[in-house]
This record gives structure tokens, C-alpha cells and sequence, in this order.
């Protein structure tokens, strides 16, 4: 493998990525809220309800995060809390923002701040939500709204987080909101959402015209990408390698490359195919945002078309633990010349048991793709803390900080892996005491 100590370079970003739905708690106004009170909807019928009430307790979680050795955090903002009705603002909740800013700063945090992270405001939803073109336009009036309130603050600016996996969860697999099953939806979805990603970019240019750090730069602009490696479980049929082939075109090439060509070119073979140019989209990324988690062996003809190697270690969820494929993932996304920041990354892990091991494994595997050219200059783990995760509900545990949801007060107790991850980012270096204490052979 690597050479140890690994360094990195200077000014590298240490840190943690959460989203505002699933850990603030009391977010009823948007349509994640409603889809949870449906029963079956989501894993042993849990709710989002008080998450981990990060709502009131940011300040003690970024202390955490920052005595950690952290230096960044990402995170997102809630439009339905930020803009409950079309065009009216909550002072309440713009102020709230406000001093979450301030709180990071006082801890030395940089905010890579998300701003659409899968939930919408009820009356979005209502109107259509993003199969509505308009929906466009309504994010579009968000994204300036907070550069203007917020660009004093922010730098570094997320606009959609997934688009694929938004578009696929819930108009193609049907199992998040709004829970349909319509591949040509998904199609039309993921359109707007890239277009709108085209379109924010420029806004946030044009409109955040604050240097908040003082770097020299006013902002920043990417999307986060899920990059799953999408291979066939049978590489012998040929059908298992054609799904394969289109899956990953239009989950992953055509997402990524739109961002570069302004062209939009989505389709699935006897789905009404989504293609357009878009110019605000052409070169829309000065960082590329790589989420990384597991590849998936793809098969057709199944009930479950994406499956797990059969043998491999899994998560909780049942994903494959495969941290080269995290090597992999970034050295194709190096080929765009952008810099990279992978803004997650992370094992579901109740009793952390094999979370430090990975996390060290997969580290070790971002300095190869580093030495071997990949440009990739910070590192957010999924999570800081456990969290609501969507429709697996209070089941998935990815967090740092381990949360516990049976007391009312959601008490966070520190993981090894917390502790593991701390030294890394405090040293800007993997040191042969950490390799080898994870039980890695060099
Ligand atoms: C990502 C998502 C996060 C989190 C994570 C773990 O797809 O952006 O919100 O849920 O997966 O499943």
C-alpha cells in the first residue's frame, strides 16, 4: 500500500458533514416530515421527531468536532425553516443560521455549506415539487437569499447534494418522497436539479461578494456527488454488463459531465431520454465533491438489481466495506482538473467495531490517489454524530460521536474511531501508531 507516515499538505480540511433534516430535529415544515408520519414508510416506523436536537446543542457539537482537530464542517441549510411560505423569510430561523456561523468561526471551522440536502419546503412539494420546471426558479431565489445573507459568513458553497441519488430514491426506486415510481420523472428531476446546479453556481459568483476568510476568494462552488462503483454481478452475461454500462452512464458520467459540458444527456434505454444545453451549467464546478461509500454488483433480472459481492465484509445497511474502490472513485473524478473535496465518507457501524480500521484503510487509500496525481485537498466524514438516516431511520450509525435516542436529552458519547480520526487530523498526517493500532499490515 502506502508509504507511512502519510502526509498531507498544509491547510488540508479535516472535518465532518451533517445535514440540517437529520440532525436539528422539529423540521415539520418540509416534505420529509410529512412522508414520516406515513406509516411503513420508514425502517422499525421511526420519525425524524427531536433527531439529535443539534438545533440547540451546535455550539457544544462544533466545540467537539473542533477539539477533534477539525478545521472544517459541512453542513446544510434548511430552506423550509429559512423560507416556510413563498417568499416570506423567518427572522427567527435566518438569525439562528447566523449564529451557527459565528459558533463555527469561533471554533475555527470553515463552513462547506449545503443548500439543497433532500428535503423541501411543503409548499414546493405541493407545487409540484422538482418535477415542476418552476421549482427552478424558486431555488434559484433561495440560493440568492443566502448569498446575500449569508456570503459575509460563507465561502464555500455546496448547491445540491446527490442529484442522482434525490432523483432515483424518489422517483425511480419510489422509496423516498414523493415515493413514485417513474423512471422517466426521475429523468426529468435530475434535468432540473443539474440545471439548477448550473444556475446557482452563477448566482452565488454574482451575489456572495464577501471574502469570509480572507483568502482572496469570495466563493467557492460545488456539488456533492455519489459515485458508486456500478459493476456487473455477473461479468460472463451479457446483460448484467449492459446494465451495468447504462446504470453508471447516467448515474454517474452524465451527472459529472454535464457539470463540465453544460450538456445535459440523460437516458435509460425505453425512457423518454432528458437532453439540453444548458450554458450556466458549462464549467459550473470549481471543486468537485466526491461522496463515497460502496460499489454495487448490478444484475438483471432480479428483484433487487443491486446487490452486495457475496463474502465481502458489509455495514449495517448491508453495503460492501470496499475502501479501494474509494481510490478508484477519486482518481476518476481527478480526470474533470478539478479539486477535489470528498464531502463524505463513512461506515453505518453501531458498535464501532470496524469503523476505525476503515477509516484508517480508506485514508491511506486517498493519499495514493493523491500520489498518484489525484488533486484532493479536504476530507468530511459521514457523520459527526448518528443520525436520522432517511428511510433507514434511527438504524444506520455513521457517526463520530455516538448519539443515544432513548434519552430525551440525546446524550453524545465519543467513538474510537472519533479519537482515531482526531489524532489523523491534529498530526495533518497518518503516523505508523495509528496503522498499526487499527491491527493494518503495512
Ligand atoms: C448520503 C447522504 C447523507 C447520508 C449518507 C449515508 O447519500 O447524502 O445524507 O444519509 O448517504 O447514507
Amino acid at each position: 500500500m502506502t508509504a507511512v507516515p502519510r502526509r498531507f499538505r498544509e491547510g488540508f480540511l479535516w472535518g465532518a458533514a451533517t445535514s440540517a433534516h437529520q440532525v436539528e430535529g422539529g423540521n415539520r415544515l418540509n416534505d420529509w416530515w410529512r412522508f414520516e408520519q406515513q406509516p411503513g414508510k420508514i425502517h422499525g416506523g421511526d420519525v425524524s421527531g427531536a433527531a439529535c436536537r443539534h438545533y440547540e446543542r451546535f455550539d457544544a457539537d462544533f466545540a467537539l468536532a473542533a477539539a477533534d482537530g477539525h478545521n472544517v464542517h459541512r453542513l446544510s441549510l434548511e430552506w423550509s425553516r429559512l423560507e416556510p411560505e413563498r417568499g416570506r423569510h423567518d427572522g427567527a430561523a435566518v438569525a439562528h443560521y447566523h449564529d451557527v456561523f459565528a459558533s463555527l468561526r469561533r471554533h475555527g471551522l470553515t463552513p462547506l455549506v449545503t443548500l439543497h440536502h433532500f428535503t423541501n419546503p411543503l409548499w414546493i412539494a405541493d407545487r409540484g415539487g422538482w418535477e415542476n420546471r418552476e421549482t427552478i426558479d424558486r431555488f434559484c431565489e433561495f440560493v440568492r437569499f443566502c448569498a446575500r445573507e449569508y456570503g459575509g459568513e460563507v465561502d464555500w458553497w455546496c448547491t445540491v447534494n446527490e442529484p442522482e441519488v434525490y432523483a432515483f430514491r424518489g422517483y425511480s426506486e419510489g422509496v423516498w418522497p414523493p415515493a413514485k415510481r417513474d423512471e422517466g420523472a426521475a429523468l426529468v428531476v435530475l434535468g432540473h436539479l443539474l440545471e439548477a446546479h448550473g444556475r446557482a453556481y452563477r448566482i452565488l459568483h454574482d451575489e456572495d461578494r464577501a471574502d469570509a476568510d480572507g483568502d482572496g476568494v469570495k466563493a467557492r462552488v460545488g456539488f456533492a456527488k455519489h459515485r458508486p462503483q456500478l459493476v456487473p454481478a455477473r461479468p460472463w452475461f451479457p446483460l448484467d454488463v449492459l446494465r451495468a454500462r447504462f446504470e453508471n452512464a447516467v448515474f454517474n458520467d452524465a451527472v459529472e459531465e454535464a457539470a463540465v459540458t453544460g450538456a445535459i444527456a440523460l437516458s435509460i434505454p425505453g425512457v423518454k431520454p432528458v437532453r439540453r444545453d444548458v450554458p450556466e451549467l458549462k464549467d459550473s464546478l470549481d471543486w468537485f465533491g466526491l461522496n463515497y461509500y460502496t460499489r454495487w454488483l448490478v444484475k438483471m433480472f432480479a428483484p433487487d438489481p443491486h446487490v452486495a459481492k457475496k463474502g465481502a465484509p458489509l455495514n449495517d445497511l448491508g453495503w460492501e466495506i470496499w475502501p479501494r474502490g474509494f481510490e478508484e472513485a477519486l482518481l476518476r473524478v481527478a480526470a474533470y482538473g478539478k479539486p477535489i473535496v470528498v464531502t463524505e465518507n463513512g461506515v453505518a457501524d453501531a458498535t464501532d467495531h470496524v469503523r476505525p480500521r476503515v477509516l484508517v484503510e480508506s485514508l491511506l487509500h486517498m493519499g495514493n490517489a493523491i500520489e498518484q496525481g489525484a488533486n484532493v485537498i479536504g476530507y468530511c466524514h459521514w457523520s459527526l454524530m448518528d443520525n436520522f438516516e432517511w428511510s433507514d431511520g434511527y438504524r444506520g450509525r455513521f457517526g463520530l460521536y455516538r448519539v443515544d435516542f432513548a434519552d430525551p436529552e440525546r446524550p453524545r458519547t465519543r467513538t474510537r474511531s472519533a479519537e482515531i480520526f482526531a489524532r489523523i487530523a491534529h498530526a495533518n498526517a497518518i503516523g505508523g501508531d495509528v496503522v498499526a493500532e487499527v491491527g493494518l499490515a503495512l
